[in-house]
């Protein structure tokens, strides 16, 4: 059952408002970042006019990012950007708002629950892109790229009559997932057959958060297909060496407790990459006592890793081995149904990376013989038959390979995603204000300044107690940076 008005809203229960209010309360006072935008903009409302279309996890951390936006004068609509990410007491009080009740609900049209289906996670995305009164958004807010997707899809099928058999380079198993997308767009077609066409103009940028809809940006850059300007939010520092490094190291171990809640101490935990999200995974399981096993296709990553202090092997040098199997790679194909076939006796399997083609769970599907039995929701334990004298074996799959962080816990905790979110909070104001003056954004795919950057840590260290040493003048002619920042070349690493 749903609480909902068509077009204004679809939610689990309203009547989980409440629950939802006392923990976006508590969220904020860890969201300093966000608190700070408020203040620094509430009086001059910069988001006035902008409509944003937002797809992204409907967390509690969501929330505050939502009604930040709104403190800035936005007018939003949201959807999640998976189906098992949305926290329904979060979505509750989204839709109620701070002076709403569930009887009276005044807050933003939200279309989100967890355990969507297919079907029902594109016909949320395609809610969010439809405004009363007017052909669309004129801004997105976007993880992971699906609400953009959906508009240049929109577009092309309009003028094509095609969408793409395949638009995630060589990933068969998103075949299915397309077919959804394509049913979408026609019974749009058939309503209106120029909804996207008239809408897209009217789009004057996105702001994306991840690292897998920031290579979905940079591909339609590179082939002249991007039709509105992008800031990469994942890219800024304060973004991607933060939520996807000291994030991960807290919602991974979360995730794996709250779904399993096996001891991780003294277990051989394998980890599928070792960039940003990879790193703080495998601290993570170090931090709780495992024996650490990274693989990389690259071998800086790999050196990385190996003089960190991990063993680097490859996945099936550790099949027999390893307790806990996680990928991080936001690449496809990366465990195998064979390589599940040759895991040990009860071995944890799951996924951190944005989309659920990391694991190939539909290959496991089609073992002869296996059998999947429900633990409990997002929890599946997988049995192999017995064959020959190996005994009948199970390995447990964490939220049918879709980010286990968000699937079975509740995502990263509030105040790294303060970070995460001052940047897009920021990036959205950035393109929003500057159309139409010599600054504007051209129709690329564009980072934010570093000292944006820069401004957003500094929001974020008074709550930490922080006490920042100050260059004098002296110094910093020296070493050639302002006083007030930025203190590093566009090339520094970090
Ligand atoms: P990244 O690019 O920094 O790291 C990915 C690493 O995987 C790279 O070092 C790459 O060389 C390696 N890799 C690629 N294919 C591989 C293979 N077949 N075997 C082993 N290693 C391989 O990307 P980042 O920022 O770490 O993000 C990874 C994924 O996590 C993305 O899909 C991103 O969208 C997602 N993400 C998920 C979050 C969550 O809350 N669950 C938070 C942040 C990012």
């Amino acid at each position: 059952t749903f609480d909902e008005v068509p077009g204004r809203y679809k939610v689990r229960s309203l009547a989980l408002a409440e629950a939802g209010r006392h923990q976006i309360r508590l969220a904020e006072h860890e969201m300093p970042g966000l608190m700070a935008l408020r203040a620094e903009y509430g009086a001059s409302q910069p988001l006035a006019g902008a409509r944003i279309a937002g797809s992204l996890h409907m967390t509690v951390q969501t929330a505050v990012l939502i009604e930040t936006l709104v403190a800035l004068g936005a007018e939003v609509r949201w959807a999640s950007c998976n189906i098992f990410s949305t926290q329904d007491e979060a979505a509750a009080a989204v839709a109620v708002g701070p002076h709403g009740t569930p009887d009276a609900p005044a807050g933003v049209p939200v279309f989100a629950w967890k355990g969507e289906s297919l079907p029902e996670y594109w016909d949320c995305t395609e809610q969010i892109m439809l405004w009363p009164g007017h052909d669309g958004p004129n801004m997105i807010l976007d993880d992971g790229g699906d609400a953009t997707m959906l508009v240049h899809l929109g577009v092309e099928h309009e003028a094509t009559g095609e969408v793409p058999a395949d638009t995630e380079h060589g990933d068969p198993d998103h075949a299915e997932e397309m077919n959804v997308v394509r049913g979408v767009l026609r019974r749009a077609l058939a309503s209106d057959p120029q909804r996207w066409t008239r809408m897209a103009p009217g789009i004057l940028g996105v702001t994306e958060e991840t690292t897998t809809g920031v290579h979905r940006l940079y591909h339609l850059a590179a082939a002249g297909e991007l039709l509105f300007p992008a800031i990469n939010v994942n890219d800024s520092v304060t973004k991607s060496k933060f939520d996807n490094k000291y994030g991960i190291r807290h919602s991974l171990p979360d995730g794996i407790n709250r779904a399993t809640d096996v001891l991780i101490g003294g277990k051989v935990a394998f980890i599928a990459g070792y960039g940003d999200v990879g790193k703080g995974a495998a601290e993570a399981m170090r931090g709780q006592g495992a024996r650490v096993v990274v693989s990389e296709v690259d071998p800086i990553c790999a050196l990385q890793a190996a003089m960190d202090g991990y063993q680097v092997a490859r996945i099936e040098d550790v099949l027999s081995e390893a307790d806990f199997f996680i990928t991080t790679t936001g690449n496809l194909g990366v465990i195998t149904a064979e390589h599940m076939a040759g895991m040990k006796d009860k071995a944890i399997v799951g996924n951190i990376g944005h989309f659920d083609n990391e694991i190939d769970m539909a290959g496991l599907a089609r073992i002869p013989g296996i059998t999947r039995t429900e633990i409990k929701p997002q929890v599946h334990e997988w049995t192999f038959p017995a064959v020959g004298d190996q005994p009948e074996r199970s390995i447990i799959v964490l939220s049918e390979g879709r980010l286990l962080n968000l699937g079975n816990a509740t995502g990263h905790p509030s105040f790294v995603m303060s970070n995460s979110f001052a940047n897009q909070v920021i990036g959205q104001v950035e393109i929003f204000t500057k159309v139409g003056t010599a600054q504007a954004y051209a129709t690329d795919v564009h980072r934010l300044p570093k000292v944006l950057d820069e401004k957003v840590a500094r929001l974020h260290l008074d709550a930490l107690g922080v006490r920042l040493t100050r260059l004098s003048p002296t110094q910093a002619a020296y070493i050639d940076v302002p006083v007030d920042g930025p203190y590093k070349p566009e090339h520094y690493r970090y």
